[in-house]
């Protein structure tokens, strides 16, 4: 009998395949939740499919060799010092003549530093500024690094201004220097000033070269921040940083490596780390986790497996040769980095990110600092560049989840969540008539409590009671994260909180009512509060019950038109004028009928709104202007309704979209300011002509600047 292959045992991976020329340097978005995104960079050497971290290659002490990082643990891409390789003839003379990657024996993708770095911990370096990116040019790396200068956080204001003046001043030449394959890093400094590093990402980001701007933006001068845990103030300058940089540029967090500084950095929008640290911290016998960092010292067992260490006890680590006993903490550190990223790009294609970030935030006390701090700013933004990119933070997150909500302490603060309820305060209204075909003003609010999800079963008897008994009654439910109007019963995460079911009976306080109410604007009125029955036999207006029900139903489409699609109440209240719906076996409307057209559908998975073609025509009549163009900018509008939004499509991609093939990015000449990524849009010609309908996969900030990858996941064609 023959031996099977041991399927544990690696097999020889192939060399990566080279970008498209023109691709070349392009980032694209595939996944995107807020500010958190899954993307690639497309390089001569492979892909970086990011949120990653390049390990840094020290090329004079290998700890892990990098053709084992290609080979065993798929890293596509590390980072190396040119200065370091410049500055040795040993190095020098075979990267000049064989290239990088054969001295490194390495086919990734192979990012390299400029000596900045070596200018702030050993003082000035003796390469010319041009002189370092031509030989990082001449030696074929994919992404090299311009020399900037580095402002430490315990610079002085002017000190720091110079550090942004110069390094921009020194961008025209390093990107000319850079010819036409190699990339550049364009690294944005600015120390603890949120106005300076505002204005480093301006300065950076606008810089033009003869073939290229820069490809990615590093945020530089955070080391001293991170090595004293001062994780509040590398968070604000995060933010600070993306409120300016173009957002079809990679953010790339310069010398950060820790693992638990992943979540919440991937949260933020930050897409590259690069780090030594599981070479530095396995030299001083540090083992990294997800959760901090734990010394070898007295261990009895590991906190944290890896295939590294399952094979040892603590005792015997402790008991080898200390470069042996390095090896293989670098080999488990590098593993740990590798294993916790891979659940963060997973957590961010479940749209988790944000409970991953909040979930290891009570790893360490100065990390819950930070995002207590960050919590703040989402919930109470504020003036400048740190709350600018807070409020985009909110605006560029679907709202809706098709998965349950874990509950927490923090839930409120969860991006996806202030949206949902910033469209409810912004776009939800009274109903202007009643289910007895009245059209007085309301005449109070009934809450109800008590009871759990799914409420069309648990809560219907009591809210056709409480309208049989007042028509002109706003129902509300009382959910653990708020009050929501009973027509909204079905929209995740508000239907699919995961929590302890004490949790449901259990109904706000009246200071925590007030303040819904006022959202809601309903302040004014009377009233009630009832607790929940189970559906009573002979009810109260069971003779009503179905003129009841398909009012509810109705007021559910114009509110989910209205909070959703931006629609005004009152057109949607005409368009919804003797709809009618077929139901699913658990008694949830599926196909809305307009006249006899089925136009809309519940999504199932979230309780937003899917609509067809005939649906699409009949909101793009309320509409049929073009939006304006990026050349005019993407202004909000003043008003809370103001229609579907619109994706504005070039000519050459007509026939493509209006035979139903998504929209790409670059084939867009402009975008409504109100698109919602995960939410219906249409697809206009110039003229406003309809073209297509489909769901946005990117804000309207997006595709003003991607010039690759989905704009639209296009539905229907409107040219079939
Ligand atoms: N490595 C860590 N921080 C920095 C920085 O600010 N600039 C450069 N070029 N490299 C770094």
């Amino acid at each position: 009998m023959t031996a099977r292959p041991c399927p544990l045992l690696v097999s020889k991976r192939p060399d990566p395949e080279p970008c498209r020329p023109q691709d070349l340097g392009k980032f694209e978005v595939t996944v995107r939740d807020g500010a958190a995104r899954l993307g690639r960079l497309h390089t001569r050497h492979g892909v970086l499919d990011t949120p990653m971290l390049l390990p840094v290659i020290n090329p004079n002490i290998r700890t892990i060799e990098p053709r084992e990082m290609w080979e065993k643990y798929r890293v596509n891409g590390l980072i190396t010092n040119s200065y370091v390789t410049w500055k040795h003839e040993r190095l020098r003379e075979p990267a000049l003549a064989d290239g990088i990657h054969a001295l490194l024996d390495y086919p990734g993708v192979i990012v390299t530093d400029s000596g900045t770095f070596q200018s702030y911990v050993y003082g000035d370096v003796e390469v010319g500024v041009e002189e370092i990116v031509e030989f990082q040019r001449d030696i074929g790396v994919d992404v090299g690094t311009m020399l900037d200068v580095f402002g430490r956080p315990d610079m002085s204001r002017e000190e720091i201004e110079h550090a942004v003046e110069e390094t921009a001043a020194r961008a025209p030449a390093s990107l000319a220097a850079a010819g036409e394959n190699l990339l550049l890093n364009g690294p944005v400094q600015g120390g603890l000033h949120e106005d300076l590093r505002a204005q480093a990402g301006r300065l950076m980001g606008d810089a033009e070269g003869p073939h290229r701007g820069f490809a990615v933006h590093p945020i530089g001068g955070i080391v001293p921040l991170m090595e004293q845990q001062r994780y509040r103030e590398l968070f604000e300058i995060l933010l600070a940083a993306r409120a300016t940089i173009p957002p079809n540029r990679p953010i790339h967090l310069f010398g950060c490596g820790h693992p638990i500084l992943f979540p919440l950095s991937i949260a933020l929008g930050t897409d590259l780390f690069d780090s030594a640290a599981y070479a530095l911290f396995a030299r001083d016998d540090r083992l990294l986790t997800p959760t901090g960092t734990v010394k070898l010292g007295e261990l009895t067992e590991w906190p944290t497996h890896s295939t590294a260490l399952f094979p040892h006890t603590p005792a015997e680590v402790r008991s080898m040769e200390r470069d042996e006993r390095s090896t293989l903490l670098a080999h488990h550190n590098l593993e740990v980095t590798q294993a916790e990223l891979a659940r963060c790009r997973e957590a961010v294609r479940k749209g988790t990110i944000w409970r991953l970030a909040e979930q290891r935030s009570h790893a360490s006390p100065r990390l819950r600092e930070a995002f207590e701090w960050v919590l703040e700013q989402l919930e109470e933004t504020e003036e400048g560049p740190v709350g600018e990119s807070a409020l985009r933070t909110i605006a560029s997150t679907d709202p809706v989840r098709g998965s349950s909500e874990q509950f927490s302490d923090d839930i409120d603060g969860r991006p996806h969540l202030l949206h949902l309820n910033a469209l409810l305060a912004m776009r939800w209204r009274r109903p202007g008539s009643w289910w007895d075909g009245s059209t007085d003003k309301a005449e109070r609010v009934v809450i109800l409590t008590g009871a759990a999800p799914p409420w069309r079963d648990s809560a219907l008897g009591s809210a056709v009671a409480a309208l049989a008994e007042e028509p002109r009654t706003i129902v509300l439910i009382s959910t653990p994260v708020g009050l929501i109007p009973f027509t909204l019963e079905d929209v995740s995460p508000w239907c699919h909180i995961d929590c302890a079911d004490s949790l449901w009976q259990m109904m706000l306080d009246e200071e925590e009512i007030d303040v819904w109410l006022d959202d809601l604007d309903l302040a004014d009125l009377p009233l009630d509060i009832h607790i929940c029955q189970p559906d009573p036999e002979g009810e109260a207006g069971a003779e009503n019950r179905a003129a009841i029900r398909q009012w509810i139903d109705r007021c559910a489409i114009v509110d989910k038109l209205s909070l959703f699609c931006a629609i005004p109440p009152s057109a949607a209240c005409e368009l919804t004028e003797g709809m009618t719906a077929r139901r699913s076996r658990t008694d949830r409307m599926v196909n809305v009928n307009f006249g006899e057209q089925h136009c809309l559908s519940p999504r199932l998975p979230d309780g937003a709104l899917s609509l067809t073609l005939a649906g699409a025509r009949r909101l793009h009549a309320l509409n049929p202007t073009p939006p304006t163009t990026f050349d005019e900018g993407v202004t909000p509008s003043e008003s809370d309704h103001p229609g579907i939004p619109r994706v504005l499509l070039m000519d050459d991609a007509i026939p493509f979209v209006g035979q139903g093939r998504n929209v790409i990015q670059g084939f867009v000449l402009g975008a409504d300011a109100h698109l919602i990524v995960g939410q219906p849009c249409l697809v206009v010609d110039s003229q406003g002509n309809l073209v297509a309908h489909g769901t946005a996969n990117a804000t309207a900030d997006d595709m003003a600047f991607f010039t690759k990858g989905i704009a639209v996941k296009v539905r229907d064609g409107a040219m079939k």
